[in-house]
């Protein structure tokens, strides 16, 4: 085992964590929705207006903290109108992006809205700017939020709310450089200042107004933007970035599976993954030259794994299981979200059941959290706390190809209790961590682990394989020593 020291210092704290860097993501998309979060008032499944009671259950589990929708692609040929009032006469569409299949928009804004206050989590929407019009978005706003007398409001109130919702985030559209519009930045930025001039605040609500950001490395479109918008306009930009074991653009039907992948995949995996964090610090860069006053927040929109569909699933669905490999990519991301949480004001996972790096698997009656999920409830303490200082020495795993620092670490402070999170990427080593604390009473340490087989996933028969177990660590005066197994997360709480 090899040793390496870390020092953590209490006395320099670096950032806020908003607890939105939590965050997560839920389209109309395969089993996201329908079949997924909302089983109708009618099914057999346990459920409160339609949701799934163990859904709800895992969401509050984990704080989450904002759920995003209803897109995604998906968001810039929603109409809202489509899905509100009397279930059996709303229209029923195609969803075009996403398997062809009927949408019959039993789950809309009440939905939506009824579940996030359930869960007692934010409400993110993503507004259509690609295919709808401004009246339209304008009239949306009004809709939710507005408390008089006007058409919407009584639109809402004869469909059985009196009291408008909150509504914080709004997203005036989703990839408007692709799905959603295939727009120049130029032109984005001229139509998302049209649009946003009519999302009014009414009632006491205050938007926070997201425009649309970059993909990837697309700096262009970063520095374009930011030119154009200001923060009179503008809240935050949001950037996409996913993660592929092999490159997409050489052949889209082989991105690497989810459960079927050599050492060599795992490690592009992970070095695919952490290169988001050069992504991050230049478009930050751009965002301090640009807004030096820090007043336009970073949001990483989408992320996580992306991978082939599981075989014999439609391929619009994008469903994919699990494994070990995922808690690994999950906790590196949130560590980096962590340290750049200057400028990152939320981050959501795409997405939150059944598609791409979901945290909740289902089959009919059947649910099952994922190594993706557990990570989530492990680092749960990060949020809304400080970020303070740690220096950990390191480590190289990997391949000649893909080599890779083993050791991706986050300490923040909230109440006096420290959240230490430490992901041990190689898949060949375990570490000695011999951690200094200075400037905090450290008393007692208590550890979960998530550890398992990189290739280890819960299925429906068998949904503990990969699970967090209570886990020893030492604590010895401002002496802490965590032995961390190799591919695994563990998170040590000291008081
Ligand atoms: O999350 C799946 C899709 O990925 C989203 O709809 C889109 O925004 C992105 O391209």
């Amino acid at each position: 085992m090899k040793k390496l020291n870390m020092i953590i210092n209490t006395n320099t704290k670096k950032s806020h964590i908003n607890r939105e860097i939590y965050g997560h993501f839920s389209e109309h998309l395969g089993r996201c929705i329908y079949n997924g979060i909302y089983v109708g008032e009618n099914s057999e499944i346990p459920n409160t207006n339609g949701i799934r009671n163990d859904i709800i259950e895992a969401f509050k589990e984990i704080k989450m903290p904002v759920l995003r929708w209803p897109g995604g692609c998906f968001a810039d040929e929603y109409h809202w109108k489509d899905g509100i009032g009397e279930k059996s006469s709303r229209k029923k569409m195609i969803n075009t992006h996403w398997g062809g299949v009927v949408e019959d928009n039993s789950f809309g804004t009440h939905e939506f809205f009824n579940l996030c206050e359930e869960i007692g989590c934010e409400p993110y929407l993503a507004g259509n700017l690609g295919s709808g019009t401004i009246q339209e978005l304008s009239e949306w706003i009004e809709y939710i939020t507005f408390d008089g007398v006007s058409p919407m409001a009584e639109l809402r109130r004869k469909n059985g709310r009196e009291k408008p919702w909150k509504l914080k985030y709004l997203g005036i559209g989703n990839e408007s450089w692709h799905c959603g519009g295939n727009m120049r930045p130029e032109y984005y930025a001229d139509e998302y200042r049209r649009y946003q001039t009519y999302c009014r605040n009414f009632s006491g609500n205050e938007l926070y107004k997201v425009a649309c950001g970059p993909n990837a490395n697309d700096y262009k479109w970063t520095e374009k933007i930011l030119s154009l918008l200001t923060d009179m306009h503008t809240k935050a930009i949001s950037m996409h970035y996913y993660t592929f074991p092999k490159d997409p653009s050489n052949d889209w039907n082989n991105k690497g599976s989810a459960l079927d992948f050599t050492d060599e995949e795992y490690y592009a995996t992970i070095s695919h993954t952490l290169t988001i964090e050069e992504f991050i610090i230049n478009h930050i860069n751009i965002m301090n030259r640009l807004n030096p006053t820090n007043s336009i927040g970073l949001i990483i929109d989408e992320w996580g794994c992306w991978y082939d569909v599981e075989p014999g699933t439609n391929p619009g669905f994008l469903y994919q299981q699990n494994t070990m490999r995922d808690a690994i990519v999950a906790a590196c991301n949130l560590n980096i979200f962590n340290s750049h949480s200057d400028r990152i004001v939320m981050a959501n996972i795409a997405q939150a059941v059944n598609v791409l790096q979901a945290l909740i698997l289902t089959d009919g009656k059947k649910m099952l959290k994922t190594p993706t999920y557990h990570v989530f409830n492990l680092y749960k303490t990060h949020q809304n706390s400080e970020l303070v200082e740690s220096l950990c020495e390191n480590d190289i795993a990997g391949t000649d190809k893909y080599s890779i620092p083993a050791i991706s670490q986050s300490v923040s402070v909230k109440d006096d209790n420290l959240t230490i999170t430490i992901a041990n990427c190689s898949i060949d080593e375990e570490y000695k961590i011999e951690c200094k604390i200075s400037g905090f009473k450290a008393s007692s340490a208590s550890a979960s682990i998530i550890h398992a087989d990189v290739r280890a996933y819960n299925d429906f028969d068998s949904t503990e394989n990969v699970a967090p177990t209570a886990y020893e660590v030492k604590l010895e005066g401002e002496k802490l020593t965590i032995n961390i197994p190799k591919c695994s997360v563990v998170s040590v709480i000291v008081k």
